[in-house]
């Protein structure tokens, strides 16, 4: 009898060991899991009816039919499951098979087993991205076409006017190389832009004070300040605090701030650079009476190449990428960067940046 019972324990494990190799080996999931599942159900089953005819030897019918009835309900059940997996994947395949012929708003569709819903979030994660990266790439192809060639083309409009003899070199001269340095900023920027985009920006970081870094961005729009006829302030309430940064990276988001305060202040108007310790942070906001920021300016104004008014673009006021590389500069001191409305009217946009190490500014 023990022998009989070993036989039948060990043909059991065996069937069992040598169907699952063969379904392990299998390509379709729902093929798997049916099998799965009649294995689960079959080989104990055989196992206990072969046991019970040689033990008893009764009842035999009964046993195997109660056996086959088990059987079939596991097999449904798996069947089942499986169109329900099965049909959550080919949904999930459309979407990357329609992005991949270039519809980049496909989105895989959710709900599901969790597991096929994380996936189809995770694929929705990576094409919203995507989306967002050509939508980038479309505006700057755009942004080429205009405020790059329009300079090449009023270049080429003088050149050709000099060598026709319709005016001298001396007249255009101011002109071409108005022309010359606006084109070479323009070119700069982007490469700062592809720079700060790809990580890879290098930071001289010191410990400068800030009063100085306040100074000289004020010293350097002076001259435009007083074209417009807009007063310009500085508030810093202590002269020692000092900031751990690259000192040329914030003069330039101070100028791009500056720089756009003034373009938005009427005449009398007041510009205000003012500074504010918070623990370990210091916050520098550049304040304008303008008319200040509406709902969509304070949506877009960061984004790469948005700008409120495209056409003031022609009177040097920029690309719209002015902000975009001040929030990329900011963050790469691990600064954060926002805009606000002033209750009294006018835009407000703040940056911090980590204070130097020691120092810690009072709130
Ligand atoms: N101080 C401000 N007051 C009002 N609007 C502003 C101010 N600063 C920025 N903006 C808005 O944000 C947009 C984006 O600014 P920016 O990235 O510097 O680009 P640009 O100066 O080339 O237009 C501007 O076109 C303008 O509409
Ligand atoms: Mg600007």
């Amino acid at each position: 009898m023990i022998a009989e019972v070993a036989l039948t324990a060990g043909t059991s494990l065996g069937a069992g060991l040598g169907a699952a190799a063969v379904l392990a080996r299998g390509r379709s999931l729902r093929v798997q899991l049916v099998g799965l599942a009649a294995l689960g159900v079959s080989v104990p089953l055989l196992a206990v009816l072969s046991s019970g005819l040689l033990m008893l030897g009764r009842d035999e019918l009964l046993a195997l039919g109660l056996a086959c009835l088990a059987g079939s309900a596991a097999l449904a059940g798996a069947l089942l499951l499986g169109r329900r997996i099965r049909s959550g994947i080919d949904a999930l395949r459309a979407a990357p098979a329609a992005v991949a012929a270039g519809d980049l708003s496909a989105r895989a569709p959710r709900g599901g087993p969790a597991e096929i819903d994380a996936l189809a979030e995770s694929f929705n994660v990576m094409a919203e991205r995507l989306e967002e990266l050509f939508d980038a790439r479309r505006r700057l192809v755009a942004w080429a076409g205009h405020d790059l060639r329009t300079p090449i083309a009023s270049l080429r409009v003088m050149i050709e006017a000099v060598e026709d003899g319709l005016a001298s070199p001396g007249e255009y001269l101011p002109h071409m190389r108005a022309q010359v340095e606006a084109l070479s900023g323009l070119v700069d920027d982007l490469f700062e832009l592809a720079r700060l985009d790809a990580g890879d920006l290098r930071l001289d970081l010191r410990d400068e004070p800030a009063a100085a870094l306040v100074e000289a961005a004020v010293g350097r729009v002076r001259a435009e300040a007083a074209a417009r006829g807009v007063h310009v302030a500085a508030d810093v309430p202590d002269p020692s605090w000092t900031v751990r940064c690259a000192p040329d990276k914030v003069g330039r988001v101070l100028d791009n701030l500056l720089t756009n305060a003034l373009r938005h202040t009427p005449r009398h108007g007041e510009v205000r650079l003012a500074l504010q310790g918070r623990g370990a942070e210091l916050e520098m906001a550049v304040e304008d009476s303008g008319d200040g920021l509406p709902p969509e300016t304070l949506a877009r104004m960061f984004d790469h190449f948005w700008r409120g008014d495209p056409a003031r673009a022609r009177d040097g006021a920029g690309a719209g990428l002015g902000l975009a590389i001040a929030r990329g500069l900011v963050e790469a001191h691990g600064g954060r960067i926002w805009a606000e409305n002033r209750e009294r009217g006018g835009a407000r946009v703040v940056f911090t940046l980590p204070v130097a190490a020691g120092v810690a500014p009072g709130g």
